[in-house]
């Protein structure tokens, strides 16, 4: 079996991982706390800080693998989606190190890895399965009938499912990345304290514009009533809009699973993450009599053993690429 290193490098997480006789020995996420201090990522500082954390976060990855760099067979990497300037710092490290080695280089796209990410550990989901992707950059509902034969059949129309986690967090005054703190604060707060509006969109789509709109309005009259509105309410705030957000995913993956006839239902992308939509598809899952699958925490945020799986199974099928390839900002499937 192959032994593949995985670098993925598309948002604001430098990662590293080594992937070998059907385990995954090292995965190396380098967070970059920078971007804390501006309320969102700054793509420009993004790809500095790849610069300088690509190289010891692929160090590390094989001291923890216990490989030696002589022992790896293909290097795979994220080509895109992503931010153009972070993704380049991946794909130049990656290009450089399979032309040092005289080894194959494999593309991986980002959000079909996300969705491979199922194939890291048992239990693993049968083909044809339903998977909802849902990151700070997409929220998608994608028909996988083989790995890498995937269909998008529900796309958001304007902000992804995490945007409104962050944008929402925003509001509240909570720091950047407001998800996992909106997931905290939810789980101490009353999901039916508020009620916020579900899109009426036709078919698989998404739009989570309008929501982020109704929260700050909401936000904005009650704190002109009570200056410490969110103050006293945050964890009902929190939880209420957690609610709404696991809600609009979840109709729609149910509408999407009794159309297609599929019974495997997978979570997939950061937001996976969140605990409400966690339970939420638990409990939608033993109604329906379905069988879910949710990657473990450090392989549902951005991680490079994503990367390395996808690389596996590409080398399998002799599927690589050539040294001329270059990062792409939007690719589709
Ligand atoms: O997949 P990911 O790590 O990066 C992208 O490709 O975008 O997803 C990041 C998103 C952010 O919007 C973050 O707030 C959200 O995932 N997120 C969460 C949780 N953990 C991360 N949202 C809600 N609850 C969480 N526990
Ligand atoms: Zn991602």
């Amino acid at each position: 079996m192959p032994v593949i290193l995985g670098i993925e490098s598309s948002c604001d997480e430098t990662s590293a991982a080594v992937y070998a006789d059907g385990v995954m020995l090292s995965n190396i996420i380098a967070n970059q706390i920078i971007h804390e201090a501006y309320g969102g990522v700054v793509p420009e500082l993004a790809s500095r800080v790849h610069q300088q954390n690509i190289i010891p976060a692929v160090q590390q990855a094989i001291l923890n693998a216990k490989v030696s760099k002589n022992d790896i067979d293909a290097v795979a990497f994220t080509r895109g989606p992503g931010l153009l300037g972070s993704l380049l710092v991946g794909v130049s490290f990656a290009k450089a190190f399979a032309l040092a080695k005289n080894i194959p280089l494999i593309e991986v796209n980002h959000m079909q890895a996300h969705i491979l990410a199922h194939f890291i550990e048992d239990p693993k989901p049968s083909f044809p399965f339903l998977c909802l992707t849902v990151s700070g950059g997409h929220t998608q509902i994608v028909l996988v009938k083989d790995y890498f034969d995937m269909e998008v059949i529900g796309h958001t129309q304007d902000d992804a499912a995490g945007e409104a986690m962050d944008k929402t967090s925003k509001i509240l005054g909570l720091p950047y990345p407001g998800g996992p703190l909106i997931d905290k604060y939810a789980r101490l707060g009353n999901p039916n304290a508020f009620k916020f509006p579900e899109p009426q969109i036709p078919g698989y789509n998404f739009s989570f514009s309008g929501l982020k709109t109704a929260i700050l309005y909401f936000i904005q009259n009650n704190e002109a009533k009570d200056p410490d509105f969110i103050k006293n309410n945050l964890k009902d705030i929190c939880a209420s809009v957690e609610k709404r957000i696991a809600t609009i995913l979840l109709n729609k993956l149910s509408k999407a699973a009794q159309a297609y006839g599929v019974k495997d239902i997978a979570l997939a992308g950061g937001v996976s993450a969140n605990t409400g939509l966690r339970q939420g598809l638990l409990e939608l899952g033993a109604k329906h009599q379905w069988n879910t699958f949710v990657p473990r925490m450090a392989y549902c945020t951005d991680n490079a053993a994503m990367i390395a799986i996808a690389g596996y199974y590409k080398y399998s099928q002799g599927d690589f690429t050539d040294q001329h390839v270059a990062p792409l900002a939007r690719m589709p499937f």
